[in-house]
């Protein structure tokens, strides 16, 4: 295949070694906070402060932090591949960004956005939002963390189930495979014939359900298999 269309999804496990923690590692997110409480839109309903407190905290720890090699290496797939790299992310953080990606798809949405749930208007969130903050669009006093909650639906389903329909290859990488729709892509790729490839420290909920799989750490692991793809 001269240059096979590939999609590629992010978790946590990418960003982990720029020192931003996953959820369901022993001691991560989900170990110290409720997911109905800060994760939910009826934890935000209940209590809006702790969940603006929680997304100010991670996006400042997010604009410290820096892309590892991993990232790198996406970014360079996506320069230099010359078929179609639909780089999708789970991660709210901007390493992505940070290392050079052209194009990410942050289907859970994204730290440095803010998002109005009245008029559903976005704007770059300040390092600080605040409780109330009104909508520049609407002026509603009802500014949130653009952050897909549980119980709402990811971003831009349509364009990644295109993608994937198309896909000679899929790649998943640092994820656990316990959210859906993100774990169920790689059905979806296995069934148009798509090569399937993991790359994860720990074997994910899904790992049966692909035809390869690369342990180890995103940093080593990552442009490996990038400079295997690009034949360098
Ligand atoms: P998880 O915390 O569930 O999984 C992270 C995965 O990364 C684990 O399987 C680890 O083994 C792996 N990992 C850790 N360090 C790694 C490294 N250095 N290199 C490679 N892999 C490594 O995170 P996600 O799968 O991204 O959603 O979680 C999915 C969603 O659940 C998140 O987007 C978030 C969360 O609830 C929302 O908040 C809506």
């Amino acid at each position: 295949m001269a240059h096979p269309s590939i999609v590629i999804l992010t978790g946590a496990g990418i960003s982990a070694e720029s020192g931003l923690g996953t959820f369901r590692d022993e001691g991560g997110l989900w170990a110290q906070h409720r997911i109905e409480d800060v994760a939910t839109p009826e934890g935000f309903a209940r209590n809006p402060q702790l969940v603006v407190d929680f997304y100010n905290a991670r996006r400042a720890q997010a604009a410290e932090a820096v892309p590892n090699a991993g990232h790198a290496a996406l970014a360079r797939l996506q320069a230099e591949h010359p078929g179609d790299v639909l780089l999708v992310t789970q991660n709210v953080d901007d390493l992505h960004e940070k290392a050079g990606s052209p194009d990410v798809l942050h289907m859970h949405g994204a730290l440095n956005s803010a998002l109005c749930g009245a008029c559903e208007q976005r704007w770059p969130a300040p390092l600080e939002m605040h409780v109330g903050e009104a909508c520049p669009q609407c002026d509603a006093p009802t500014a949130r963390p653009d952050i897909v909650w549980f119980g709402e639906i990811p971003y831009q389903m349509e364009r990644i189930e295109q993608a994937l329909l198309n896909a000679d290859i899929f790649a998943a990488i640092g994820t656990s495979g316990n959210v859906y729709p993100a774990a169920g892509f790689v059905q979806m790729a296995a069934h148009v014939g798509a090569k399937t490839v993991e790359m994860n420290l720990d074997p994910s909920e899904t790992v049966a359900l692909f035809e390869e799989t690369r342990p180890g750490k995103a940093s080593e692991t990552v442009p490996e298999w990038v400079a295997s793809i690009l034949g360098s």
